[in-house]
């Protein structure tokens, strides 16, 4: 199956974010990933103080009916594209929806400054996106857990 992946990053709509962002978060990521478990697509969603950061990654069809649905949620607005493009491999193969709340994790110095990057006033591009998979995708793909298992 051709693969691909649509990265998005948008701005919370204020009344959500005032108010029951989290418990209604909760509700919806089961829905997200039971609707997601039928599409065949899986990904990431970070959350910021401001924006949300998602990776979307399956067929192309797929992805792009998600994204559309995505589109039309109220809950979101001036929504960018951070990236969209043929992928070889999926990042999150074992994940419905990944979810990581960047809000205030002190444990983990490289969360918060992306949590900052992801409610910055700037443009995200791919090398962004990347910063991400590399603190939270799943790094030991069969081949890579291969080459690490030769090193030992
Ligand atoms: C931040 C965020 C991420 C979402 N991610 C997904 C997703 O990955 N897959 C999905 O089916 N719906 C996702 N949704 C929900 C859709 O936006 C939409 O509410 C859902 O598809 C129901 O659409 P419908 O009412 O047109 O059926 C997300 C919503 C938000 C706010």
């Amino acid at each position: 199956m051709d693969l691909y992946r649509i990265c998005y990053r948008a701005r919370i709509d204020r009344t959500w974010l005032n108010g029951s962002l989290e418990t209604e978060l909760d509700q919806a990521l089961g829905r997200i990933r039971r609707t997601n478990r039928v599409a065949g697509v899986t990904g990431a969603l970070f959350l910021g103080r401001t924006h949300v950061m998602q990776l979307l990654e399956g067929g192309t069809g797929p992805v792009l009916e998600t994204l559309y649905h995505i589109m039309q949620d109220q809950r979101l607005e001036d929504m960018e594209a951070v990236c969209h493009e043929p992928v070889a491999e999926r990042s999150f193969p074992a994940s419905l929806m990944f979810f990581r709340d960047l809000r205030g994790i002190h444990f983990l110095g490289a969360a918060e400054d992306l949590c900052a990057l992801l409610d910055r006033n700037e443009r995200l591009d791919r090398a962004h996106l990347q910063a991400f998979l590399d603190v939270f995708a799943p790094s030991l793909s069969a081949g890579h857990a291969t080459r690490q298992m030769m090193l030992v």
